[in-house]
């Protein structure tokens, strides 16, 4: 194989068939589709490529900035392609959130906007999302940017329209699997493969996987927000499930050591999802089948993520007092008020109020008196136990009221006498017309 530019290197990934013995399955053959053997790392380069590929003549002609919206693996691509054009990269984004990934993008030259946080917790006062702003710096600055959109732009979807998608319909002999199966972040990748894929078999079953509820899995969306993506059609899909960033490592886990894949975590999100799923097909199925599932990009870049969820696979010692570890009676048996009773309860007692979210949403509105320690960095401080009395009454609050419930949880389970949760977040206290002070 020679090549005169890496971009020649994207596409053409091998399409690996799991060993029954690992996945169980009897009557369906499960291929893994590896998009973490593209050059830049992910399924991120055929987006990025197609995106900029027609474009970047006349923006290196003008010394264009490409500007993007991404946190991880667009950016990446993005980056590397810009640098071998000469020309700056930007990434705005509010979702950085793996330390390892921001520090490859600085050293790849990338220039890093960091914006008011939705990521784990959801701000709900902002009206200055990422996009509204980077449509301003364009329209302000009246030219001098190529904004890639890649929540938005048709040639996202085209990269595996024509790309990936005609390439595992070859490497099945033209034949289009039973089921696809992959991850939704922009949804361009899971769009474009099962558009190419039904147009060869119109009875193609898609699953779209998303992070489950108030759970963060790098690269993907929650079931809350999988719809505000402007690729994102659901029509699309036959079902969207979501898997938990525990069940997301349990399948990258399988991946890297039974098959010899160095998965990340979305990799292991899609074939955990994806086995769960055929499991049912299996038991009645009378035929034999065939599934696809996508591995988008590998685990190197996400050690502290695994770390922190995983710290005895890096032979350090579990977190005993972290939620993961909360049993479905204690999260249960968790108190939480509503904005009346809570309000009541401030004026009455007192008690200490930690607002969970970012600092940006802090900053921007919260409840008077509270205090903010953004919620891992809380979930860090309980590592070394109750850091207040066990008798001074606290209110936590997060955006919606679930990352806050499970912490009222853990403090009762360690010893704490009067730990409550805000129901409804501070969405719901925004909602309820409750004040709310600026800093
Ligand atoms: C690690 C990872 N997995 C999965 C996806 C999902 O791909 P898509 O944006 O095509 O939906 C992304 C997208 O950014 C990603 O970075």
């Amino acid at each position: 194989m020679r090549y005169d530019s890496i971009t020649e290197a994207i596409g053409d990934t091998p399409l690996v068939r799991i060993s029954p013995a690992v996945h169980g399955l009897r009557s369906i053959d499960l291929y893994a589709k590896l998009e973490m053997l593209n050059p830049f790392g992910s399924v991120k380069d055929r987006a990025a490529w197609s995106m900029t590929r027609a474009a970047l003549p006349a923006a290196v002609e003008r010394g264009d900035t490409i500007v993007e919206l991404s946190s991880g693996n667009t950016a990446k691509a993005l980056a590397l392609i810009a640098g071998m054009h000469g020309l700056p990269f930007r990434s705005v984004t509010n979702r950085m959130k793996v330390p390892e990934i921001k520090d490859l993008l600085l050293l790849l030259g990338a220039e890093i906007e960091e914006l008011p946080g939705q990521a784990e917790c959801l701000d709900p006062t902002d009206t200055d999302d990422p996009l509204a702003r980077v449509h301003r710096m364009l329209s302000e600055a009246g030219g001098g940017y190529l904004h890639t959109d890649q929540y938005y732009s048709a040639l996202n979807t085209e990269a595996h329209l024509t790309g990936t998608g005609p390439e595992i319909l070859r490497d099945l002999d033209g034949r289009a699997p039973d089921h696809f199966i992959a991850c939704v972040g922009t949804a361009g990748s899971s769009t474009g493969v099962a558009t190419a894929l039904r147009a060869n078999d119109p009875g193609l079953d898609v699953l779209g996987l998303v992070a489950h509820k108030s759970d963060f899995i790098p690269g993907i969306r929650t079931i809350d927000e999988v719809h505000e993506v402007g690729l994102f059609d659901p029509d699309t899909y036959d079902a969207i499930e979501s898997v938990t960033s525990d069940q997301a490592i349990d399948g990258m886990l399988t991946l890297i050591r039974r098959c010899g894949l160095l998965a990340g975590p979305t990799g292991g999100a899609a074939y955990f999802g994806a086995v769960r799923h055929l499991q049912q097909i299996d038991v009645e199925s009378t035929r034999r089948r065939t599934a696809v599932f996508i591995v988008c990009d590998r685990v190197e870049s996400y050690l502290s993520y695994i770390r922190r969820r995983r710290p005895e696979l890096f032979n350090q010692p579990p977190r005993p007092n972290s939620i993961a570890t909360l049993s479905p009676a204690e999260a249960a048996a968790a108190r939480a008020v509503d904005v009346e009773a809570a309000r009541k309860w401030i004026a009455a007692e007192h008690p200490l109020v930690i607002d969970l979210r970012g600092p940006f949403a802090y900053a921007a509105l919260h409840i008077e008196g509270s205090i903010n320690i953004v919620d891992e960095l809380f979930g860090e401080l309980l590592d070394g136990g109750l850091p207040f009395g066990r008798t001074q009454p606290v209110l936590l609050a997060c955006p919606v009221g679930e990352k806050s419930l499970a912490y009222a949880a853990l403090l009762t389970r360690m010893g704490h006498r009067d730990a409550r949760s805000l129901a409804g977040g501070i969405v719901g206290w925004r909602d309820a017309g409750a004040p709310l002070v600026r800093n």
